[in-house]
C-alpha cells in the first residue's frame, strides 16, 4: 500500500523534462538542483526546492541521487514466443536483416498457449519496469491471422498501457498479399478493435507496399484508431511521406531519409505550439538505437531531425528479431554516444518525446488519463532515481546498472 502522500526529497538533480518548447534555455531551466517531489496517490502534487517542500505522510530520502521521469517506451513488440538467436548469429556473421524472420516468430507465437504467452509478456513488462520504464506501448503482429491477432491484442491489453494493432507486419507465408490486406482492413480489424488504441503498418520492401499501407491506415483511421508507421527502415521509401499524409502520430525507424522526408516531418509540426496544445499535432520521428546496432543499420539521423525542428522519440523496439532489449537507458546512452544528442535531448526524447508519440504528453483527455513523460503537478507520479549525481552518468558510465528506484503511478515498482 502506498501512503496517501509521499515526499521524495534531497534529490541532487531533478530533470523534469517540462520544457516542451524544445529550446536549450528551457532545457536548462527544467533541471533543478536540491529538489523534492510530492506524490498524492497516483499524481504529482508538488515539485520544487527541497528547502521549501511541504510535509507528507511519508518521506523518502534520495540521498543526492538523480531523478527523471520514468521512461515512456512508445515502440515495442512484446507478445511473442520463441527465440531467433540463430538469425542474430548469422547477421553478426554478415547476413543482412530481412523481414522474413517475422514468420519464424509467428509460428512460435501461434503454437504457444494463452498461459505461456501471458507469462512471457508479464516477465518482459516486469523487466522493462526494473530498468525504469513506467509507460509502455506494445504491438500485435506475430499472430497474422484473425484469431491470433485478436488473442495478441487481448493479452497485450491486460499487460501494458497502450496497444497497437500490427496485423500489417508481414504477409504470412502462402497468403495472397491483396487478400491478406483486405483481411487486415476488415475482419481482423473488427476482431482486435475492442483492445487497441493504435494501428501500425510495416511499409517496406518485403512487407507492405505504399498502396497497401495506405489502405490499411485509412481503414484503421475510419475505425477510430490513431496511426503509426514503420517506415524507411531497410532503405529509402514511402513510409515517412505516407505517415505525414495520413496524420500518423509517429513514424518509427527512419534510418533512410532524404531532404524531402525531413522537410515533411518538420512541416507537420510547423511552429511548436506549446505544451498544452492538443489541436493539430505533427508526426513524431521515433528512433530505435538498439535496433540500429543489432541490425548494423545506418543510425537514424536524430541530430539532423532535431536541428530541422522535428519532434523525436527514442524507444526500445524490444522484439526477438531486431532489438532484443527493453532497456531504454541503453538506447539513451547510444543516442548520446553515437547519434550526437546531448544527454538532456536524449532523456527528453525517451520521456516527453515518447509521451508525445503516444499523445499522452497532456493529461485527462478523452479517456481520463494523466499526462506522462514529464514531472509536473497533476501528471502521473512516474519517476525513476538513478544511482548517480547527474543524468550525464547515463552516457558517461555506459552499460552500468544505474536504475536505483522506480515509482509508477505513485507505486514503488523497484
Ligand atoms: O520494428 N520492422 C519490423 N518489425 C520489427 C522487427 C520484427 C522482427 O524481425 O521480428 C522492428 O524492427
Amino acid at each position: 500500500m502506498s501512503p496517501a502522500t509521499l515526499l521524495i526529497d534531497n534529490i541532487g538533480e531533478l530533470s523534469t523534462q517540462d520544457w516542451q518548447d524544445g529550446s536549450a534555455d528551457a532545457a536548462a531551466a527544467s533541471v533543478l538542483r536540491d529538489a523534492a517531489v510530492v506524490f498524492d496517490g497516483e499524481r504529482i502534487a508538488w515539485v520544487g526546492p527541497s528547502s521549501s517542500a511541504p510535509a507528507a505522510d511519508e518521506r523518502y530520502d534520495a540521498e543526492g541521487r538523480t531523478a527523471l521521469p520514468g521512461w515512456v517506451d512508445s515502440h515495442s513488440h512484446l507478445v511473442f514466443a520463441g527465440d531467433r538467436t540463430a538469425e542474430f548469429e548469422a547477421r553478426m556473421a554478415g547476413q543482412a536483416y530481412a523481414a522474413g524472420g517475422i514468420g519464424v516468430t509467428t509460428a512460435a507465437t501461434r503454437a504457444a498457449s494463452d498461459g505461456d504467452l501471458r507469462r512471457l509478456l508479464a516477465a518482459r513488462v516486469a523487466e522493462a519496469a526494473a530498468w525504469g520504464t513506467t509507460y509502455l506501448e506494445t504491438k500485435t503482429g506475430y499472430g497474422l491471422d484473425v484469431e491470433n491477432e485478436r488473442r495478441s491484442a487481448a493479452l497485450a491489453a491486460e499487460a501494458v498501457d497502450e496497444v497497437t494493432y500490427l496485423g500489417a507486419h508481414l504477409v504470412p507465408a502462402g497468403a495472397d498479399p491483396e487478400a491478406y490486406t483486405e483481411l487486415v482492413c476488415g475482419e481482423m480489424l473488427d476482431a482486435v478493435r475492442p483492445y487497441v488504441r493504435w494501428a501500425d503498418v510495416f511499409c517496406e520492401r518485403g512487407a507492405f507496399t505504399e498502396e497497401q499501407s495506405r489502405r490499411v491506415l485509412l481503414a484503421c483511421r475510419e475505425a477510430g484508431l490513431g496511426l503509426r508507421v514503420h517506415g524507411n527502415q531497410l532503405g529509402p521509401g514511402a513510409g515517412v511521406q505516407l505517415a505525414v499524409e495520413v496524420g500518423a502520430a509517429s513514424v518509427d525507424h527512419v534510418n533512410f531519409l532524404d531532404d524531402a522526408d525531413v522537410e515533411a516531418l518538420a512541416g507537420s509540426w510547423g511552429k511548436w505550439p506549446g505544451p498544452q496544445f492538443v489541436g493539430r499535432m505533427g508526426t513524431v520521428a521515433t528512433v530505435l538505437p538498439a535496433c540500429d546496432l543489432s541490425t548494423r543499420a545506418p543510425l537514424a539521423p536524430a541530430r539532423r531531425l532535431l536541428d530541422a525542428g522535428v519532434q523525436i522519440a527514442i524507444a526500445s523496439n524490444c522484439n526477438p528479431g531486431t532489438s532484443y532489449t527493453s532497456s531504454v537507458a541503453f538506447c539513451v546512452t547510444t543516442a548520446v554516444l553515437q547519434m550526437g544528442l546531448s544527454v538532456q535531448e536524449a532523456v527528453r526524447a525517451a520521456t516527453f518525446g515518447g509521451a508525445l508519440a503516444l499523445r499522452r504528453h497532456v493529461g485527462l483527455d478523452e479517456d481520463g488519463q494523466r499526462a506522462v513523460g514529464s514531472i509536473a503537478v497533476g501528471h502521473r507520479a512516474d519517476i525513476q532515481l538513478l544511482d548517480a549525481p547527474s543524468a550525464t552518468h547515463l552516457a558517461y558510465r555506459p552499460g552500468m546498472p544505474l536504475t536505483f528506484a522506480v515509482w509508477r503511478a505513485g507505486e514503488r515498482v523497484r
